[in-house]
């Protein structure tokens, strides 16, 4: 438990846009220079199903957090949690948690749980009060800005069976709905029964899907075990029930700007299977897919998140690449309150 003898009071209110400089002055090297909440902060604003809240010491700006109601709402995501560099420490992010709570218990009722996500070596005093669901490996690989068509030639080289590419299906959104509404065997890629896309753990229901339809995912599924699979579209042309146990899917969002530097941009791509050439593959295509939109003379973090049998695989197809460390694992944890 944390001494909080010396915590000063701390009062909350509302996130506007215009506290964005002072929210984003309390950010400074959050995941490496990889931060997302630079990016998100004024479309977060506009988004009904998200509360965005500061905390704040004598007027001053120390803390953030915010949450969207998922689950047909009634789970609340926490996401973004930060506390001003100075106040670390103290327990301020506690305070801002059971505010949180306290503010969903009152104003969200139909609240029945509480989801976030966290790096590897999460604080004990918050394995106490959630349940770990699941955890993933997060491998990051940098495509430096001027290198990255040869890193990318590098990548290819290094995936054997791009043949694989054949029997990768890009849903459109109707199959998206589908995927997840016909074969709830599908789900059995699903670690723990959660889609999680970019740090967003969702279950499968219809609202969570029409929340990531909005996100200009690319939603990519591949069969391995199926040889007789065409470039078809439809994919419930890929074999027994079975079958789709073995089956792959990756998705990934736009790249966006990070503050790290000037024209870098992350990528992130949530991979859900265990098949590593499957793995490389999805990661290859994702990537191309995704450059030709970027603007000239970008970089990219790709950052992959992949079940833990895949780690070594994917440290192999990274390998002589210049580092770059943010974490290491994706753990979910949830709350019932
Ligand atoms: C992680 C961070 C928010 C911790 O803030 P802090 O105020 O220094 O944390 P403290 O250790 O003083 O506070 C301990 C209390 O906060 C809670 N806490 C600490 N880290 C937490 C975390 N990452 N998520 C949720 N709660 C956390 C603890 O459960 C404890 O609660 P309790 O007092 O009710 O038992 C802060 O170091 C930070 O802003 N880091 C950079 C951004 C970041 O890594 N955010 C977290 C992931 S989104």
């Amino acid at each position: 438990m944390t001494e909080k003898t010396f915590l000063p009071q701390i009062d909350f209110v509302p996130a506007t846009a215009e506290d964005y400089e002072e929210v984003m002055s309390i950010s400074g090297g959050i995941y490496n220079g990889t931060d997302y909440l630079p990016f998100r902060y004024h479309a977060w604003l506009k988004d009904p199903k998200r509360r965005m809240f500061l905390a704040k010491c004598e007027g001053k700006v120390v803390g953030f957090e915010s949450f969207l109601l998922v689950d047909d709402e009634t789970t609340a995501v926490l996401e973004a949690l930060r506390v001003a560099p100075w106040m670390r420490g103290y327990g301020v992010a506690g305070v801002i948690q059971t505010f949180c709570l306290d503010t969903l218990r009152s104003d969200h009722p139909k609240v029945k749980r509480v989801r976030l996500t966290r790096a590897e070596n999460p604080p004990a005093a918050l394995l106490t009060k959630y349940k770990v669901i699941n955890s993933k490996a997060v491998v990051p690989i940098l495509l430096p800005a001027g290198q990255l068509e040869s890193t990318l030639k590098l990548l290819e080289s290094r995936v054997k069976n791009l043949e694989k590419s054949q029997n990768l299906s890009l849903l459109e959104q109707e199959e998206v709905l589908k995927f997840f509404e016909e074969s709830k065997i599908r789900e059995d890629l699903l670690p723990g029964g959660l889609l999680v896309q970019g740090w967003l753990p969702l279950t499968t229901c219809r609202s969570n899907l029409d929340i990531l339809l909005q996100r200009k995912i690319v939603w990519m599924y591949s069969h391995p075990g199926d040889s007789s699979a065409s470039s078809s579209k439809d994919t419930t042309s890929c074999g027994g029930p079975n079958a789709y146990l073995e089956g792959f899917l990756s998705l990934s969002t736009p790249p966006f700007p990070v503050p790290l530097a000037e024209r870098i941009h992350r990528l992130d791509i949530d991979l859900f299977g265990n098949d590593p050439s499957c793995a490389k593959v999805h990661i290859l295509q994702q990537v191309k897919i995704r450059v030709p939109a970027l603007p000239a003379g970008s970089g990219i973090i790709c950052v992959l998140y992949a079940d833990e049998t895949l780690r070594t695989e994917l440290d192999q197809l990274r390998e002589g690449l210049t580092p770059f460390p943010i974490v290491r694992e994706q753990m979910i944890l949830e709350m019932e309150i």
